[in-house]
């Protein structure tokens, strides 16, 4: 070595360096490239905004197949409760109404989106078709298990009588009340349709007055199952990744009239699939906006996890504040109609053309005392009940959820109506649904892996790379031209 290095001194006198035996423009152009790109890779996020643009949803790329045709498809449980002491309770034996959670009936929900359309402005626009295959094996009962359960329609039109004047109501009461409030419906019919007399009279009226129902028939998930009635809007990502998966509206419309003021009725939020990125990595509330419920469902950082024990997640529940109407970020969802009386129920009658139907996580955990006074056999359990989703921290991809939900129906009467005797005001618990998405399919899985932890070490090389690079042109730069003055 050493000898090498004296002959080519001999050689060539000029060059006094072999370490940095480089011309000086080459030298030159690394220390700004690699001076640029260190600080690129090192100061702004560039990186990751490059794989950003990959989860943009453009027909064709990657993941796109994945975003119209889901491959997880999430087991949907519902529990619904039994009455089981209706005729003591309406003939006034007693006034505690005795509930029994039963089931879980476990259907295996898949989701195809449709008529998937682009626009020039970045979004797309899309109808949610899905459907519901029973699963014997996870479920406790059968399709067919008879349940004593409220009769919705009956309390809508009570709801909806208690204004009139006496006489109307007393005829329209003695009508309704041929009507059991507490029929005996087959499980899976009470989810996916029954018939009942209320839904065909109302049915066939409107259709003679030109409006026809959306359903014709009764049940609780009727919403939930086939194609969708709502076109969603949603960013594509593509004029700013940072929004993809955002709602911006849903049937062209961007503010609703279900709420007091503006702040309430804004569309906003995420499809659920996915979330900002930047606030997901802060550990920012994010939200979803829930159609269901004409508001959006506001998420806040729980904990920090391991989405099936190997990758790195932040846990979000959903913000308790979500079923305090009562509070003052609330108060714009209090209206005459959803009348926000109770700490932890939410009314979406506002939003549910008057029904009285609230929601509330499952069996009224966090919830006001008074709320099961009139109720025996509701158990709150936080490790049973809770919510919770798995969000990517670095991509904002939602990789699991866990996702619980009650429903009920309020009983809104008047004082001179006598024809019922339950209270006015109780909340009576439908069914619980709990919708978890299962363990992600293999390849699924991997991708995410590799794109948390390859990526990672990739990114950590190409910057200390490009630092020492930036260093070693830098060093060499500072002995050339010393050398240089020297001479
Ligand atoms: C995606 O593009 C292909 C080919 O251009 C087309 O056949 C298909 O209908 C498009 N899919 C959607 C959902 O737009
Ligand atoms: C629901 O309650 C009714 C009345 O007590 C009973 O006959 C029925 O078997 C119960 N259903 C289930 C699934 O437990
Ligand atoms: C983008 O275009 C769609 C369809 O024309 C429109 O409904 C939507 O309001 C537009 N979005 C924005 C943010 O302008
Ligand atoms: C919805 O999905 C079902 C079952 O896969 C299918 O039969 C039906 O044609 C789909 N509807 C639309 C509008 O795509
Ligand atoms: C209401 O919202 C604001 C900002 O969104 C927040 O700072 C404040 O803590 C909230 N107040 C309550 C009572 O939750
Ligand atoms: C529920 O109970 C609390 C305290 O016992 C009481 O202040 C409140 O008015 C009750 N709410 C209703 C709607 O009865």
């Amino acid at each position: 070595m050493k000898s090498l290095k004296m002959k080519r001194n001999g050689n060539d006198k000029k060059k006094k360096d072999p370490y940095c035996d480089l011309s000086m423009l080459l030298i030159v152009f690394s220390i700004v490239f690699f001076g640029f790109l260190s600080g690129l890779l090192w100061c702004t996020n560039f990186y990751n905004s490059q794989l950003m643009k990959l989860l943009v949803i453009k027909n064709g790329s990657y993941l796109f197949d994945s975003w119209v045709r889901p491959p997880v498809s999430p087991l949907v449980c519902i529990r619904p409760f039994n009455y089981t002491n209706t005729d003591h309770v309406l003939k006034g034996y007693t006034d505690k109404l005795i509930v029994k959670e039963v089931g879980p009936y476990c259907y295996r929900e898949s989701t195809q989106k449709t008529q998937v359309q682009f626009y020039t402005n970045g979004t797309v626009s899309y109808r949610d078709n899905r459907t519901h295959q029973f699963v014997p094996e996870l479920s406790k009962g059968k399709r067919d298990d008879k349940l004593v359960i409220p009769n919705i329609p009956y309390f809508v039109a009570l709801a909806m009588v208690r204004n009139l004047g006496l006489f109307p109501q007393i005829t329209l009461m003695s009508l309704l009340n041929r009507q059991e409030p507490f029929p005996v419906v087959k499980a899976h019919d009470s989810f996916f349709g029954y018939d009942n007399a209320i839904v065909t009279v109302v049915s066939a009226v409107s259709k003679i007055m030109n409006k026809p129902l959306p359903y014709e028939k009764c049940g609780l998930l009727l919403s939930r199952s086939g194609l969708s009635k709502d076109r969603i809007l949603v960013w594509t990502g593509e004029t700013n990744p940072e929004l993809a998966g955002q709602v911006v509206n849903v049937n062209g419309v961007d503010t609703m009239t279900a709420w007091k003021a503006r702040e309430c009725n804004m569309v906003h939020g995420s499809d659920g699939s996915r979330f900002p990125p930047t606030k997901v990595g802060k550990k920012e509330p994010v939200s979803i906006f829930s159609r269901d419920s004409c508001r959006r469902l506001p998420l806040i950082f729980d904990t920090e996890g391991k989405f099936q024990k190997e990758i790195p997640s932040y846990k979000y529940t959903i913000d308790p504040d979500y079923f305090k109407s009562r509070t003052f970020n609330n108060s714009c969802y209090c209206t005459t109609t959803s009348e926000c009386s109770y700490d932890g129920v939410f009314d979406i009658s506002s939003c549910a053309d008057g029904a009285p139907i609230l929601i509330s996580q499952p069996h009224f955990l966090n919830g006001d005392a008074n709320l099961t006074e009139s109720l025996e056999g509701i158990n709150p359990d936080k490790d049973k009940h809770d919510f919770s989703m798995d969000i990517h921290p670095r991509y904002g991809l939602t990789m699991g959820m866990v996702s619980r939900i009650q429903l009920n129906v309020q009983v809104k009467k008047s004082d001179s109506n006598r024809f019922l005797a339950l209270p006015d005001g109780l909340i009576l618990p439908l069914i619980w649904m709990e919708i978890s998405s299962e363990a992600m399919p293999d390849h699924m899985f991997s991708l995410i892996k590799h794109a948390t932890f390859s990526v990672r070490y990739v990114e950590l090389f190409l910057q200390w790379q490009s630092l020492i690079l930036f260093t070693i042109a830098s060093i060499c730069f500072t002995r050339r031209t010393t050398a240089y003055i020297m001479q």
